[in-house]
C-alpha cells in the first residue's frame, strides 16, 4: 500500500475510535478500554500485526458472542508464588493485564510469581505485559497459546501456535529491553497486514494447502516456525507452560481464531515475575543492564546495517516517531472505524 492510503491519527483520537467501535459491539467499557489500550500499544511501536487490523475481528467476535462479557473471574492462589487468573473467557486483553498486576504484587513481596491466566480470549501483542512488571524494576516472561497454524518442523499439516514468548527487564536509565517475538518466522497478524495493504510475502514466512512456501498472503494455509526444529522446540515449550500445565486444550486442539466467533476460545497465558533484589544486588544488576545496552551499542555494525539495537528500542524509536506524526492507519480501517459497520 502506498502512502497515500495511510491515515495519521493521533492517540487519543485513535484509542477513542476503537473504544467507540468495541462499545458500538457491545462490548463493555471496561473491556473495550483494555482492548483499545493494547491495540494502541502495539501501533504505537510499529507492531501493526495487532493493532487496527485486529478491530473488525474484536468487534465481531464480540457481537457474535465469542467473548464472556459478563465473567466470573477468579484470582485462586495455589502457593506462595503460584497463582491462577481464571478469566473465564472475558477478554484475554482485560484478563492477562489483571493477571500480571497480580504476578507483579506477589513478585513484589515472595521474589518470584507464576501465575496462569486460564480460559481468555485473544491477548494481543504479549510485550505490554513484560513491560509492565519491567517498568516496575522487575524481570518478567510471559508465553500464551494461539491458534493451531503452523507446521511443526518435518510435517506438513499444522498443530502448534505461533505461541509467542515476550521477556522484559529493566533498566536504570531509559525504556526497558522488551524482547517479543511470535515462534514463526512471521506473526499471523503480519499476513493479515499484508494482504490489508496489497503486499506480498517473503516465501519463507509461510506454506500453502499443499505445504509449499508461497509470496501470496491470500494463499497461506500454515505458518512456518522460527528456525527450523528450534523454534518448533519453543512454541511446544510455550503450549506446555500456558495450556497443559493449566489443563487446558493443547497443540491442534487449541480453538482457531477464525473458525466460529460465536465459540469461546478457552486460551491459556503464563506470567513468570522475579525480583532481582531477592538474588543479588538490585542497583548492581540495574547497572549492569545499563553496562550491557552501552557495550551493545558500541559495537561497530555490520555492513548494511546502521547501529546494534538492544530488544524493543527499535520499537521505541517508533514510538517517538509516532508521537509526533500520529498513528499510520490504512485507509479502509480508517473508513471502517467511522462507519456504523460491525462485519
Ligand atoms: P518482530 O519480529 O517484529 O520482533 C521480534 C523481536 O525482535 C522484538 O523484540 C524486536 O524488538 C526485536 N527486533 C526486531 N528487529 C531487531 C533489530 N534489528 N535489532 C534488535 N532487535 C530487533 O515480532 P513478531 O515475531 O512479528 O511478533 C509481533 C507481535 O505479535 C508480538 O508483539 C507478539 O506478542 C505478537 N503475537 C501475539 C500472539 C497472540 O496470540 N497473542 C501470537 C503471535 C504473536
Amino acid at each position: 500500500m502506498s502512502e497515500e492510503n495511510l491515515v495519521y491519527i493521533q492517540h487519543d483520537e485513535l484509542r477513542q475510535l476503537f473504544k467507540d467501535k468495541l462499545m458500538h459491539a457491545g462490548m463493555p467499557e471496561k473491556y473495550a478500554d483494555k482492548v483499545a489500550e493494547l491495540m494502541i500499544f502495539a501501533d504505537a511501536r510499529g507492531i501493526h500485526s495487532h493493532g487496527a487490523v485486529r478491530l473488525q475481528y474484536y468487534a465481531e467476535r464480540t457481537a457474535k458472542g465469542g467473548f464472556n462479557l459478563e465473567p466470573q473471574i477468579e484470582f485462586e492462589q495455589t502457593g506462595p508464588s503460584t497463582a491462577i487468573y481464571h478469566a473465564d473467557n472475558t477478554l484475554g486483553h482485560y484478563a492477562a493485564y489483571h493477571a500480571m498486576e497480580e504476578a507483579i504484587r506477589m513478585a513484589e513481596e515472595n521474589g518470584i510469581a507464576a501465575v496462569g491466566v486460564k480460559e481468555m480470549g485473544h491477548s494481543g501483542a504479549i510485550g505490554y505485559y513484560v513491560k509492565m512488571a519491567a517498568e516496575k524494576g522487575l524481570v518478567a516472561l510471559s508465553v500464551c497459546q494461539s491458534d493451531p497454524m503452523v507446521v511443526p518442523f518435518g510435517g506438513s499439516k499444522p498443530y502448534f501456535g505461533t505461541n509467542p514468548i515476550a521477556f522484559g527487564a529493566p533498566r536504570e536509565n531509559g525504556a526497558p529491553i522488551v524482547f517479543d517475538m511470535a515462534t514463526t518466522v512471521q506473526a499471523w497478524g503480519k499476513i493479515l497486514d499484508a494482504r490489508s495493504k496489497n503486499h506480498s510475502i517473503p516465501d519463507t514466512w509461510a506454506v500453502d494447502d499443499k505445504g509449499e512456501p508461497t509470496t501470496d498472503p491470500y494463499k497461506v494455509s500454515a505458518l512456518l516456525p522460527v528456525a527450523g526444529p528450534k523454534g518448533y522446540g519453543l512454541m511446544m515449550m510455550v503450549d506446555i507452560l500456558s495450556g497443559s500445565l493449566l489443563g487446558l486444550p493443547f497443540g491442534q486442539h487449541v480453538t482457531s481464531m477464525y473458525e466460529d466467533y460465536s465459540q469461546y476460545r478457552r486460551l491459556g497465558q503464563f506470567h513468570l515475575v522475579i525480583n532481582p533484589s531477592y538474588f543479588g544486588d538490585e542497583k548492581q544488576f540495574l547497572e549492569q543492564m545499563n553496562q550491557m545496552v552501552n557495550e551493545l551499542h558500541d559495537i561497530e555494525p555490520a555492513q548494511g546495517f546502521d547501529q546494534v539495537y538492544y530488544p524493543g528500542e527499535i520499537q521505541e524509536d517508533v514510538v517517538k516517531k509516532y508521537e509526533k506524526s500520529g498513528i499510520p492507519i490504512p485507509e479502509s480501517i480508517y473508513d471502517y472505524m467511522k462507519s456504523d459497520k460491525i462485519y
